[in-house]
């Protein structure tokens, strides 16, 4: 992975953009609290107390916070991720409004239990470095929820909370996907941060890298405001606008998420090493290793930064022994789209979709896979990912979209093979990608129901589906359930004997202040396979 030696703050413009919502979220720094700090002396720390369940301080009488920053760098937020048992990685990304940050720059991070961190918990130092995006993955651990913050150069962060993956009878989980910035605001967020979830599920298309109104004619309610984008500064840039988003950023700070990516946060349609546009095939390389090297850079994830343009995202949370929640990457190593990855094209499929050595996870992944549904010990199995896994094909073998799983049947039958080797409940895939609200059934070929989907509809991004047309979807055997017309989340309620997702949608997606409500509430029963819908 290429890096720029030189330090990269947000442009000028993108900083000047983030603005006054910032300052309304950030907290203000003082830098009287003492607090004891872990050396400074390179890769970010892991250090935590002797005794993470101690609530007593032990502080030092000073604190090093490092050289005096002239601009507040904790504007792009807090968020925390990828909890285990006993730990979470706490993240914030420093910028600079003009004069560059140092190429290492300490940070200081703290786990309190009140709001005035007048008692701290834990705390260490992790170093943001120049190549690193100046970005901070700091592993702390933890036996219950917290509060935590940064500080750095004089400045304070704004508070986030966190908490371990424990022991629990009731795990609450957001899953969430397509945050086009322009298309619409996120009061999607702002209800979700409300809600105060366990744990964020974020399935991809976190930005989307299109230049500014290239994809929106009309009913744009703000601007990417800048061309497509391609180098890592690009991207940088991208994410630092989005985060320039307070709703966003207060759902990033309410809990831990759990974040993979789809094909936005690279390009649209992508498959493995191959762009969409085949003439671009050259410089796709370096294009999607800048684009996976600014995700990491942004997410509060349990994973060194990327080398040579490779990023193993694919990873499992085990959520006491209650969920086993397994996150898939059906973009970094699947087979190219076949047939010409057409859409909505109704005629019989070409012979390529056919070939059973085709994969939507590569032949390592695959074996992982099946592997994690062997070692899986919750009452629920978990599978979060990317495009559609049920059947979508409204009979006689057309393929109504060739980048979900329909245009993959071997990898599917393959996945599915791994499922039900297990033997074990039925599992529960949470699922993005198409701007719409779902719930499916997975059946394998000889009609044996495998698990349920729930799809959660766009955070922001427009409908695929024109209005009027869920009374054709809804002919499909497989497709229990659909709302396309609005935007939203799912919240997923998970307990020992039953499973509740409720789709929250948003009144009014051009609007900040929107209302959100519920579309519908459906209980899938432990060891069931069809969900049955309640009141919202
Ligand atoms: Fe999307």
């Amino acid at each position: 992975m290429q890096q720029n030696p030189h330090m990269h703050p947000v442009s000028r413009r993108t900083f000047f953009a983030l603005g006054a919502a910032v300052a309304l979220a950030a907290c203000s720094g003082d830098d009287t609290t003492p607090a004891s700090t872990a050396p400074a002396d390179g890769e970010p720390s892991t250090t935590s107390p002797g005794d993470p369940a101690s609530t007593s301080t032990s502080p030092p009488t000073t604190i090093d916070t490092g050289p005096e920053l002239a601009d507040d760098p904790f504007i792009l937020g807090v968020s925390s991720g990828d909890p285990d048992a006993t730990s979470v990685v706490l993240w914030t990304r420093l910028v600079a409004a003009s004069d560059p940050l140092p190429d290492e720059v300490p940070v200081v991070w703290e786990l309190s239990e009140d709001e005035s961190f007048a008692s701290i918990v834990a705390t260490g130092t992790a170093i943001a470095k120049a190549a690193h995006g100046h970005s901070v993955h700091a592993v702390a651990e933890l036996d219950r929820p917290l509060l935590y913050r940064f500080r750095s150069g004089g400045h304070t962060s704004p508070t986030g909370r966190c908490r371990p993956a424990g022991p629990t009878d009731e795990l609450r989980i957001a899953s969430a996907s397509c945050q086009h910035f322009e298309t619409g605001f996120y009061a999607a967020y702002r209800d979700m941060a409300e809600w105060g979830p366990d744990l964020v599920l974020h399935l991809g298309d976190f930005i989307y890298e299109y230049g500014g109104g290239a994809e929106v004619a009309e009913g744009r309610v703000r601007t990417h405001g800048s061309p497509e984008i391609v180098t890592l500064d690009d991207y940088r840039d991208r994410y630092a606008l989005y985060l320039g988003d307070a709703d966003l950023r207060s759902a990033r700070a309410a809990c831990p998420w759990a974040v993979i990516w789809d094909d936005h946060e690279v390009e649209n349609n992508y498959a493995g090493i191959i762009p969409e546009k085949p003439e671009e095939a050259a410089d796709f390389p370096a294009r999607r290793a800048a684009a996976y090297q600014a995700w990491w850079e942004h997410m509060p994830v349990r994973m060194d930064a990327p080398v040579d343009g490779a990023l193993t995202i694919h990873r499992r949370i085990d959520w006491g022994d209650l969920a086993t929640i397994v996150l898939i990457d059906g973009r970094q190593y699947r087979s190219d789209q076949a047939c010409g990855d057409a859409v909505l094209d109704f005629s019989p499929p070409c012979d390529e979709v056919a070939d059973e050595s085709r994969s939507m996870l590569g032949d390592d992944q695959e074996d992982w896979f099946a592997e994690q549904m062997r070692a899986a010990s919750g009452t629920w199995t978990v599978i979060g990912q990317q495009t559609v896994m049920s059947s979508l094909s409204p009979g006689g073998g057309a393929i109504l979209n060739y980048d979900q799983w329909d245009g993959y049947p071997a990898a599917r039958r393959r996945l599915f093979d791994a499922v039900r080797s297990a033997e074990r409940d039925p599992v529960v895939v949470i699922t993005g990608d198409i701007h719409l609200a779902g719930v499916g059934r997975l059946v394998d070929d000889d009609g044996t129901a495998v698990g349920t989907e729930f799809v959660t509809t766009s955070i922001s991004s427009r409908a695929n589906v024109p209005e009027g047309s869920e009374s054709l979807l809804a002919l499909f055997p497989d497709v229990l359930a659909i709302e396309a017309q609005h935007r939203g989340y799912t919240r997923h309620t998970i307990r020992r004997d039953a499973w509740e997702a409720d789709f929250r949608i948003v009144d009014d997606v051009l609007r900040a202040d929107s209302t959100v409500g519920s579309w519908q509430r459906f209980v899938l029963e432990r060891g069931a396979t069809e969900p049955v819908a309640s009141e919202p």
